[in-house]
């Protein structure tokens, strides 16, 4: 089967590097993709809006499966475009995608289905969501509705903090994404990442990671993307799971098929493990950047055949996903600057990296030489035994990196690493 794989950033990356391994794979193309991507696919120049132009390459090339990564495309419709067109596609249709692009839109949906979250109300006014904040106390939570990148949410320790964050979201500080806000209970806990694959009716759990959200060692600073992440999540335990499954994503599915907006994808809950257990702060509708970075380095399955299965609805004929035991580590390298104003052109050299693996996120070569043209830039990927030992292969590849324009957090698995040395573990 060829594949045809949408994105270009570290997630892509690790997408294409197991897609590539996969016995039902024979060539995997790639838009735009990446200088990394490209070791793996061959690279496309297509434009992904173009939808009608995505649905020729597919039938130019014999195309039996299109793998969709960001979020942006889903939400515009391209799983919808594909699958009118006849085309397998793994990732939501735009009205499911709705999971990830309006957090009203899942509000609601865990209202209707019982599912655990935040307590929460949507205003479309201004002024009505400046009078709401009397429901709630400080830290004050508040979300634009739409997508923003990852920057849409804003938690105020102060009510002056939370009315000038309301009139930031209403005066166009997020563009569209603010034109609606949600106001949310502060939930206190640690957070996880868990996953799960659904073809809108069977669903599989497909592992857990931790994210490091924050810009800063010690969780500092402004929030990004992402600056590294672990696998699995330990901190989720197998009844934490469980739980997770029956009472989010399990009536998750259920709704949306209910509801006539059946979600076919990979389910991203972004949990808080509070006092009163698991509760959802949100959904994605794609894989994490980086958790998936480490998912791929520890899933020992054939990817193209169950993304397959996903895209097709034969998810319960399918081969149970299976983990390596070894934990994963990511680390993000990322140009000077980020998240705020990333600083572009700085050189890369890889140098001789042994021991991990080094995903291309904000890469390019140009005149030969590999250069940073987005935030982040590499995910330096390593295993061991335990995230202790996961770590230090990380590190010491990241040692290995000529990126004089760059840097990386230097913590990333921290609180996993604490854990291990207070129990004797590594
Ligand atoms: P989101 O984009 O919804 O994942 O939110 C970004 C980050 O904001 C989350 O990873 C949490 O750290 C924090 N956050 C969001 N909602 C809440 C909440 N209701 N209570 C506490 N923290 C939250
Ligand atoms: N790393 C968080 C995300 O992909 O949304």
């Amino acid at each position: 089967m060829n594949i045809l794989l949408i994105g270009s950033g570290g997630r892509e990356h690790a997408l294409a590097w197991k897609l590539a391994q996969s016995p039902n794979c024979d060539t995997l193309f790639a838009a735009p993709g990446n200088p990394g991507i490209a070791q793996e696919a061959e690279l496309v120049d297509i434009s992904i809006a173009d939808h009608a132009a995505v649905i020729a390459f597919c039938a130019g090339h014999d195309i039996g499966l299109v793998v969709v990564g960001p979020e942006a495309p889903l939400v515009s419709g391209l799983g919808d475009s594909l699958r009118d067109a006849g085309i397998p596609v793994f990732g939501p249709n735009q009205k499911a995608a709705q999971l990830e692009g309006s957090k009203g839109f899942t509000k609601d949906m865990c209202a209707a289905a019982g599912i655990p979250t935040a307590g929460y109300a949507r205003y479309d006014r201004k002024a009505s969501a400046l009078k709401g904040l009397d429901a709630f106390d400080a830290p004050y939570v508040i979300k634009a509705d739409g997508l923003a990148a990852g920057k849409g949410v804003i938690i105020a320790e102060t009510r002056a903090e939370a009315e000038a964050a309301i009139d930031d979201m209403f005066g166009g500080g997020f563009g569209d994404a603010g034109a609606s806000v949600v106001l949310e209970e502060f939930m206190a806990g640690e957070e996880a990442s868990f996953f799960a694959l659904t073809d809108g009716r069977d669903v599989v759990a497909f592992g857990s990671a931790q994210d490091h959200k924050r810009v800063g060692d010690g969780d500092t600073g402004p929030n990004t993307g992402g600056m590294g992440a672990y696998s699995p999540a330990f901190v989720l335990t197998d009844t934490l799971q469980a739980q997770v499954m029956e009472r989010i994503i399990r009536p998750t599915v259920a709704y949306m098929a209910a509801n006539d907006m059946p979600y076919s994808g990979v389910l991203f809950a972004g949990l808080m493990l509070t006092d009163e257990g698991p509760k959802l702060i949100e959904y994605n509708a794609r894989f994490g950047d980086p958790e998936c970075q480490v998912l791929m380095t520890r899933f020992e399955g054939d990817l193209a055949a169950l993304m397959l299965a996903v895209a097709t609805g034969t998810l319960a004929h399918a081969e149970c996903p299976l983990f390596s035991h070894q934990a994963a580590l990511t680390i993000v390298m990322a140009a000077n600057g980020y998240p705020a104003a990333p600083e572009k052109g700085g050189a890369v050299g890889l140098g001789t990296v042994s021991g991990a693996t080094v995903f291309h996120a904000g890469t390019a070569e140009i005149n030969g030489q590999l250069v940073a043209i987005g935030g982040r830039v590499l995910n330096v990927t390593a295993t061991g035994a335990n995230v202790t030992e996961a770590q230090a292969a990380a590190y010491a590849a990241v040692d290995c990196i000529d990126f004089p324009g760059g840097f990386c957090r230097k913590d990333i698995g921290w609180r996993e690493v604490a854990r291990e040395a207070a129990s004797g573990t590594p």
